[in-house]
């Protein structure tokens, strides 16, 4: 059987590792080789995500479907500027919590709109874990994640983790199961006291994570303990950062 590379570009983050780029608060990646391209969040500033893809030679007009992670408007915030300026007849995955009006804004931009409850194959080979965080979470911070299995092991993509890290690849294990080869994304522990950072890095550990991305609004201060723990398996997840892995077709 041949294989066939997946890539994940860092579009849009807090911090950039080329300065040619805009850092800005918020995430927003894409994801290429799966038969279809896939836009992750959309940062808070459309005309900054398109920016940036321009720079990194990417072209809005060949993403075939989008998909938010939650309601906060650093990753949704550029939705409406994507579709209207690029790429109006998307197909987007959306989170139930996001509001309606939401929704119906990107359809009247002309977004072909799916609201995601459970889990969904969003396209061949990429999976969401389904809006999570619905028994205990307020509206805003209910949120999907995505997974993939590359060849070295799931691939778990995250925009807050609002509803906890732990649980979101806990949930991503289970819908591919197997190795975990990697968890990248925001885990929401800027403020976060350290016996949080420890459980959460220990259920990490347990689930047998063996790299670690932590950006966004993961916080410096609890990053630097995510490195000391995963040493060379702590990856950069700025913008600018390309990813490639190698899948089973
Ligand atoms: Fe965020
Ligand atoms: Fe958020």
């Amino acid at each position: 059987m041949p294989s066939r590379d997946v890539t994940i570009t860092v579009l849009f983050n807090n911090n950039t590792r080329d300065p040619k780029l805009r850092a800005a608060h918020g995430m927003s990646c894409l994801i290429e080789g799966l038969g279809k391209t896939i836009l992750f969040d959309t940062g808070g500033d459309g005309v900054i995500l398109l920016d940036n893809m321009k720079v990194l030679g990417k072209d809005p007009k060949a993403v075939d479907v989008v998909a938010l992670s939650h309601a906060h408007w650093d990753h949704s915030g550029g939705l409406f500027a994507f579709l209207h300026r690029a790429r109006p007849g998307i197909d987007a995955f959306i989170p139930r919590a996001v509001s309606a009006l939401f929704r119906e804004h990107a359809a009247l931009l002309g977004a072909k709109v799916t609201v995601v409850d459970g889990p969904v194959e969003i396209v061949q080979g990429l999976h969401s874990t389904g809006e999570m965080g619905g028994e205990h979470l307020p509206v805003d911070r209910r949120e999907q994640a995505l997974v993939f299995k590359g060849e070295a092991g799931a691939v778990v993509l995250t925009g807050c983790a609002h509803p906890d890290v732990v649980d979101i690849v806990r949930r991503a294990n289970e819908i591919v199961p197997g190795a975990i080869d990697v968890v990248l994304g925001g885990f929401h522990l800027k403020d976060a006291e350290t016996d949080v950072v420890e459980r959460v890095i220990g259920g990490l550990k347990e689930l047998g994570v063996r790299r670690m991305g932590p950006s966004h609004c993961t916080g410096e201060k609890h990053t630097e303990v995510f490195r000391r723990t995963w040493g060379d398996g702590l990856v950069g997840f700025d913008a600018g950062t390309t990813f490639s892995f190698r899948m089973a077709a």
